[in-house]
């Protein structure tokens, strides 16, 4: 979010909320499980929380302190070990990481000294501190290490640390299973939002043919269906490489799912429950939803398609900066923020719908597009390589649109995000499209 109406005191304001929304998330996420568990790797796929707790603090350190107010390093020496590029996940429990009290520190001086050089900086002048950019990054950066710790969390073994309320019960959603975007050009990515990081810029016209698309997630319901048909064991509906993949890791449900008689059970966040069947569907790979969607007789939409769906106004032939309009999320747009640990059921949120009748395409479930991870025509690395250019190019696919685990800061109608066609201890789903005849 950050409206680019905002002037410079209202951007201020909303960068320390964003920086402290933050920083509260990650005390709960590190504050919840006790010491030996913070240090200790839950999956060789993720960190242990007590690195990201540092890395978070160094990144802040790095830009806010170093790069935009020009201070010393706090500790030079510690820089290379919460380097995301010099140490994969799996060799992070080796390294002589700080302990966790010591890394609360740090963070916690580095957040002290960042809001003082934020409250007298110039909103002007340099690309780094243009509307507070570099300060809105920064907040972003802490909230997808949020979701990263979730993410652990849900991995972890052991009883339940963490709770939340449910969403509300949704009455049935009794709309079209999917709608018509009407081919023609429309604006993709943006150059004026102030926070959007460099992989949304520029804006620029794309062409996209008319298409369909579901006007919810794929559910619980729906995917069990693909199950019950025999889908993992019909190479006919995956690619060569995805039935390669199911085959040798003999995939045969979701992540974190179980049979039980005639059931399916999940573990959530420490505790095992019948799948939900109105939910949207939660930890599947880019093969599994690929291969759900062909049997579907359907596909995965493309990115520039799922932006259209997201973003386009057909009344005002204009982008939008989310499906409801440019107002910033509300919990009745949209389910973000770790408000609830689970997507609210599938036809949620009629206030987040699109002008074309779209729901949940922001928040509750992450969701896999056809396409790979490439930049936009006129794209250029700002302020480092390593957040988005090093991983342009076919090994990655691009989701769209930010799960329950999303804080509102790092979620718009141009976010992407990005990750292997493998993975799936992430919060992805998806939903599916199909060309429209012409
Ligand atoms: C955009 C979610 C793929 O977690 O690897 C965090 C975000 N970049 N620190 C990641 C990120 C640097 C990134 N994703
Ligand atoms: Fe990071």
């Amino acid at each position: 979010m950050t409206d680019p109406a905002l002037g410079a005191e209202a951007l201020r304001e909303r960068a320390v909320a964003s920086l402290i929304t933050a920083r509260d998330r990650t005390t709960l996420l590190t504050g919840c499980v006790d010491g030996p568990e913070l240090t200790a790797q839950h999956s060789p796929l993720m960190s242990p929380l007590v690195w990201d707790l540092a890395h978070i603090g160094n990144q802040e350190e790095q830009w806010l302190l170093r790069a935009v107010a020009g201070h010393e390093a706090i500790r030079p020496e510690i820089d290379t070990l919460y380097d995301a590029f010099e140490h994969p996940r799996a060799e992070r429990p080796a390294l002589p990481l700080l302990p966790p009290e010591e890394a609360r520190r740090y963070a916690a001086d580095v957040r002290g000294r960042a809001l003082d050089v934020l409250e007298g900086a110039a909103f002007h002048g340099t690309r780094l501190t243009e509307a507070g950019f570099a300060f809105g990054m920064i907040a972003q950066h802490e909230q997808q290490h949020d979701e990263t710790m979730l993410i652990t969390h849900q991995l972890r073994k052991g009883p339940r640390a963490l709770t939340a309320p449910d969403p509300e019960p949704a009455p049935l959603f009794t709309g079209p299973s999917d709608v018509l975007v009407p081919g023609g050009p429309f604006t993709m990515g943006t150059s004026d939002e102030p926070w959007a990081l460099d992989n949304e810029r520029p804006a620029h016209r794309r062409e996209v043919p008319p298409f369909r698309i579901d006007t919810t997630p794929v559910t619980n319901a729906a995917y069990q269906a693909f199950i019950e048909d025999g889908g993992y064991d019909e190479p006919r509906w995956w690619t060569a490489e995805g039935w390669a993949h199911v085959r040798r890791n003999s995939l045969t449900a979701p992540l974190f799912w179980r049979r039980d008689g005639r059931q399916w059970l999940r573990r959530r966040f420490g505790v095992t429950e019948v799948v939900p069947s109105d939910e949207p569907v939660l930890h599947v790979c880019w093969y599994e939803a690929d291969a759900y969607a062909r049997w579907a007789g359907r596909r995965l939409p493309t990115e520039a398609e799922w932006e259209k769906a997201a973003r386009y106004d057909p009344a005002g032939d204009r982008s939008m900066r989310y499906p409801w309009g440019d107002a910033d999320p509300g919990p009745e747009h949209a389910n973000l923020g770790q408000r609830h640990l689970r997507p609210a059921p599938a036809g949620s949120c009629p206030a987040g719908e699109s002008p074309l009748g779209v729901r949940q395409l922001i928040g509750d479930v992450w969701e896999w597009t056809a396409s790979d991870f490439l930049p936009y025509p006129g794209f250029r690395a700002f302020p480092y390589r390593e957040y988005s250019e090093v991983f342009f190019g076919p090994e990655y696919k691009v989701l769209r649109g930010g799960s329950f685990a999303v804080d509102p800061v790092a979620c718009r109608g141009t976010f992407r995000n990005w990750d292997l066609p493998v993975r799936r201890q992430i919060f992805s789903g998806f939903r599916t499209a199909r060309s429209e005849e012409v």
